[in-house]
């Protein structure tokens, strides 16, 4: 824990790397997105979870293709999160199919449309992977500054049944210690597209 960084120090580090990340060549990332799933291999709950949530890649964060692919053949149930209508601020998860109707949320971002499909709360999710511009190996994460996982999220800190968090970025996304304030959610693992974090 390490609450003397400021708004400014975080925004500083968010910045300089989506910078980076989005210097990566096109190349980099299709190989990056089949190494993540070999990485992802390495965990147990990745290995025992049925209901899966994942992300549609988004501002340069890595890519959940061939994961998404894998986890479509092997038919575990995928979820993507979407924009609680209204528990603002607040991500809810719905099934994702072949048949499901998407549209583009505030943020441009593709996800289930809510208005078609049934959510769940992130309590009824096995294993959430979760996209991060920033993370140390003290399972400590930096997401894009909108706190929507951590206010999702929050029911962690009480006891109860609960998903498995596993945060998907690139190696240089890694930071030697992250700052991080008492909301922050942190994680049980990390998959690079160079390994598996497993943080406790
Ligand atoms: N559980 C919570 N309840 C109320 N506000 C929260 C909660 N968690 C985070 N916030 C607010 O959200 C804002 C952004 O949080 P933070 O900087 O940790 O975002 P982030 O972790 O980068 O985003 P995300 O969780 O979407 O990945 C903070 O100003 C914080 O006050
Ligand atoms: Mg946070």
């Amino acid at each position: 824990m390490n609450s003397s960084f400021s708004v400014t120090e975080r925004q500083a580090i968010r910045r300089s790397i989506r910078q980076q990340r989005n210097q990566l060549s096109r190349s980099f990332r299709q190989q990056a997105s089949r190494h993540l799933l070999r990485s992802l291999r390495q965990s147990p709950s990745f290995a025992f979870s049925k209901r899966i949530a994942v992300y549609l890649t988004n501002d340069a964060e890595i890519d959940t293709a061939v994961l998404l692919k894998d986890l479509q053949q092997r038919q575990r149930h995928i979820f993507l999160p979407v924009l609680h209508p209204l528990r603002k601020g607040h991500l809810s998860f719905i099934r994702y199919q072949r048949t499901t109707r998407m549209s583009r949320n505030r943020f441009g971002i593709s996800e289930p449309d809510f208005r078609h499909s049934k959510s769940v709360s992130a309590r009824f999710i096995s294993l959430i992977c979760m996209p991060l511009v920033a993370f140390d190996e003290q399972g400590n994460r930096l997401g894009m500054g909108g706190g929507f996982y951590d206010r999702t999220l929050a029911f962690m800190h009480q006891p109860g049944p609960r998903p498995a968090l596993i945060g998907l970025a690139y190696e240089l996304q890694k930071q030697p210690a992250l700052p991080c304030e008492p909301w922050d959610i942190p994680l049980a693992a990390v998959a690079t597209e160079k390994r598996l974090y497993q943080i406790r």
